[in-house]
């Protein structure tokens, strides 16, 4: 039904376009001269006004009206899509001492980007309650990302229907499709979003096989020994240690295991890109629940000091551009200090969800940085292809290599017209972070619905 969406549109047009003016960024401190508009503020997620959401809006640097609307989730739970997301991976500028830079492959050449800081409690969001913060699990979390969408279109009446893709990274395999699942229920009843697609990073889709490809990664890529790659797979695997961990009780046998682990990989590699040597802010360490440390508890190893992002949104000045405001918090953080997330929800599958999308026609990239040991290509590789199998989807684009420019992008197939997998390569847990460029042309292509170039 249309009636839905023409009536939000009517409403919108008189009180919206005053909303939004007042999110416009005049100019963020230290950024370059560019032609587009950006927006930030605050859409509030309930009636009694007490939960509200921080988003922050990077039109297309030319013809926006003619581009997609997409947004972006980082994962955690607990990270800013605005830190991580807008001002390290994607965005249109990176924090560079006291001014902003450009970056040169920035997604807002192909879309007008939208970063959520989500849920309440993450970034600049807020609960007026503190007790909001806690039990704050997958299904909230979805809902309230459904009900921040629904409210931003009343602010941005013109990006209404739109077309619509959902991105985002790590944990985010988990907020994309729950996400897109409620609004295709949503849908049913009240036609509002036109979802072209969803395309998730490095995603968590199901604990044990994801968690389980980390043993093979690192004993292929020479962080652990052969005996203890046989203890980490026979005696305690990942999925077992993690699950023990967050229920509090670690058997010895885990413990043991998990100690030589850590002793062999060291903690002086970077878990997210194992093959990178230089130093990765601290602002990319995305997760502790899908990369939990127990064994460090206590050490304070800031492998950076400097950390652009952190030092450039606490900045009062920074704040005031962008509408924001700090609630029950006196530092703004790259992940959330405050926020009680339901830590076994990672335990739930959610590649049963990515199934249900691609049969509801919604096309759906799974795509791999391939040094990344946190969540490694080979668990997403498997889960595409399983469930591509279970769907009855015939390869359409047969396992092949990619090129970004003259070199090989990275390796992809395609599964019937709507579930490909690509990986990205010599690209880290956070793909557009350390392979920008690849990045885009991964994108644009996700977004024009075409297979990735295979020549050039
Ligand atoms: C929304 O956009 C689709 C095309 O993407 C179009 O078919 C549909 O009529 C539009 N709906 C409204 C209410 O404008
Ligand atoms: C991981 O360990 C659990 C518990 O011991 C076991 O049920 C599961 O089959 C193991 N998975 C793999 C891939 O080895």
């Amino acid at each position: 039904m249309a009636t839905a969406l023409i009536l939000l549109q009517a409403l919108s047009l008189v009180s919206s376009t005053i909303l939004s003016r007042a999110d416009r960024i005049t100019r963020l401190p230290g950024q370059p001269r560019v032609g587009f508009q950006q927006y930030s503020g605050y859409v509030t997620i309930d009636d009694k006004k007490q939960r509200a959401l921080f988003y922050y809006l990077a039109e297309a640097e030319t013809k926006p009206i003619s581009k997609p609307l997409v947004l972006w989730l980082n994962g955690g739970p607990g990270c800013s899509s605005l830190g991580v997301g807008a001002f390290s991976e994607n965005g249109p500028f990176r924090p560079k001492g006291s001014v902003l830079v450009r970056n040169l492959h920035s997604w807002n050449q192909e879309a007008n980007m939208l970063y959520l800081e989500t849920p309440v409690g993450v970034g600049f969001s807020y609960a007026t309650e503190s007790s909001s913060y806690e039990g704050v699990n997958d299904k909230i979390t979805a809902k309230d990302n459904l009900v921040f969408l629904q409210k931003w279109f009343l602010k941005f009446p013109q990006y209404l229907n739109r077309s619509l893709f959902i991105t985002g990274e790590s944990y985010a395999g988990h907020y994309v499709p729950q996400l897109a699942q409620l609004m295709i229920q949503y849908n049913k009843k009240h036609n509002l979003f036109n979802l072209k697609g969803i395309a998730i990073g490095n995603p968590v889709m199901e604990f044990a096989t994801d968690f389980n490809s980390r043993g093979e990664y690192f004993w292929s890529h020479g962080l652990i020994s052969d005996p203890t790659y046989k203890m980490f797979t026979s005696y305690c695997n990942y999925s077992r240690y993690v699950s023990e961990y967050y229920r509090g009780s670690v058997s010895s046998m885990c413990t043991k295991v998990m100690s030589q682990v850590s002793i062999e990989t060291s903690r002086f590699v970077d878990k997210y890109d194992v093959t990178l040597d230089v130093c990765i802010p601290s602002v990319l360490s995305q997760s502790k629940v899908v990369n939990p440390q127990p064994q460090q508890v206590g050490e304070t190893v800031d492998v950076c000091v400097e950390d652009e992002t952190v030092n450039y949104l606490n900045r009062r000045d920074v704040q005031r551009a962008l509408h924001a405001r700090l609630v029950g918090t006196r530092k703004w953080a790259v992940c959330s200090n405050v926020l009680d997330y339901e830590v076994l929800d990672v335990e739930v599958p959610t590649i049963n969800i990515v199934g249900s999308l691609v049969k509801a026609g919604v096309p759906v990239l799974v795509y791999s940085g391939d040094q990344d040991s946190v969540i490694p290509l080979t668990g997403s590789r498997t889960l595409v292809k399983r469930l591509a199998e279970e769907l009855g989807l015939r390869t359409t684009v047969p396992y092949r290599v990619w090129f970004a420019g003259q070199q090989v992008g990275g390796w992809t197939q395609v599964y019937g017209n709507t579930l490909a997998f690509a990986t990205v390569r010599g690209a880290a847990h956070e793909v557009p972070f350390s392979q920008p460029a690849r990045a885009l042309v991964l994108f644009k292509a996700f977004l024009g619905g075409r297979p990735l170039p295979g020549e050039f």
